[in-house]
């Protein structure tokens, strides 16, 4: 019987149409970890770290979980939350997430301690992918897309390839995974607060970069205006580009439809649905938000 073949169905099957589904299309499930730390970085973000089970421990670079958030007053919180995995340990069957406190689903995620239960769905979407010719890759993160960057820089360094990692924030003390990206290869901070993080200079330092040969591919979240550079530059010197994108999710698995966006490929636009067909898109179909 097909639907015993694999444990997700989740490709159109009609039941007894005796088409074989094909493999699973998402592999994801619901599963519980245990909080091992809740921890405060900067004022505005907290670093989760719970335990895995062996489905969710094969996430991938640039997938995610949604995330069933605690209640952080007396109102219901009706949808989960969706959050990149920052960091995957497989050694200790842990995982990673690096989350900012903006409204009520991550304020309830910002009240987990210690031994509770965590739920979460996944791993969802589709992620980032490492070329097997590319020697040197730039990731360019800015906010809480810094955490979505970590697990490619950590992915391209375990397979050989230099990494040099541009992270942009507002101040110096919203600079996160300073330490995760500086293990990894290069780091270089582009700050508001000195003007560094200024759209030329990012682009000076590209270009630089480029010169040196030290860009075979591309990799961003976080910012719309530096997405767009990178995409610019791609499309100028050749250069292959993913960026990982961020929208307002409901269900995270497809039948909504609340997180499409419009994308343009050889000028033809379309619609895709960014928690099932992304949220990693390649740099030069993405028409921005
Ligand atoms: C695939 C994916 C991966 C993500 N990874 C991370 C991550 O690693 N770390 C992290 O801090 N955040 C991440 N986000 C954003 C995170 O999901 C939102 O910050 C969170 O859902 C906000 O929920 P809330 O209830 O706290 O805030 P709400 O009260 O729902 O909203 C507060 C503010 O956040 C904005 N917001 C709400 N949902 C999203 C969303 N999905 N994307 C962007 N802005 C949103 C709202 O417009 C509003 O301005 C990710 C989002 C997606 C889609
Ligand atoms: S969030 Fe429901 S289809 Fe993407």
């Amino acid at each position: 019987m097909p639907g015993t073949k694999y444990a997700f169905l989740s490709d159109p099957y009609v039941a007894g149409s005796g088409k074989d589904p094909g493999p699973a299309h998402i592999p994801a499930e619901e599963s519980l970890g245990r909080v091992i730390s809740n921890d405060w970085v900067n004022e505005e973000y907290k670093h989760l770290i719970i335990t895995a089970s062996p489905k969710a421990l094969a996430v991938k670079p640039g997938q995610f979980f949604n995330i069933l958030c605690p209640s952080p007053d007396d109102g219901e919180l009706w949808l989960r939350r969706p959050q990149s995995i920052y960091r995957i340990d497989r050694a200790n069957k842990r995982l990673e997430f690096l989350y900012k406190c903006v409204g009520r689903g991550t304020r309830g995620m910002a009240t987990f301690a210690p031994g509770q239960d965590c739920n979460i769905v996944g791993p969802l979407g589709i992620g980032f992918s490492l070329k097997p010719d590319a020697k040197n890759i730039v990731v360019l993160g800015r906010g809480v897309g810094l955490a979505t960057m970590g697990p490619i820089s950590q992915l391209a360094a375990d397979n050989g390839v230099k990494v040099t990692a541009i992270l942009s924030a507002r101040s110096p003390e919203l600079v996160m995974a300073d330490e995760l990206f500086s293990k990894v290869g290069e780091v270089i901070r582009v700050l508001d607060t000195d003007g560094t993080s200024a759209v030329e200079n990012v682009q000076d330092i590209l270009q630089r970069l480029i010169a040196q040969k030290r860009a075979d591919a591309f990799y961003t979240c976080g910012s719309n205006r530096l997405m767009f550079l990178m995409k610019d530059l791609g499309k100028t010197h050749n250069i292959p580009g993913q960026v990982a994108m961020e929208q307002i999710m409901a269900c995270g698995i497809g039948p909504c439809y609340v997180c499409v966006r419009t994308f343009e490929t050889n000028g033809h636009k379309e619609l895709r649905r960014v928690c099932i067909e992304g949220p990693v898109f390649d740099l030069q179909e993405c028409v921005g938000w």
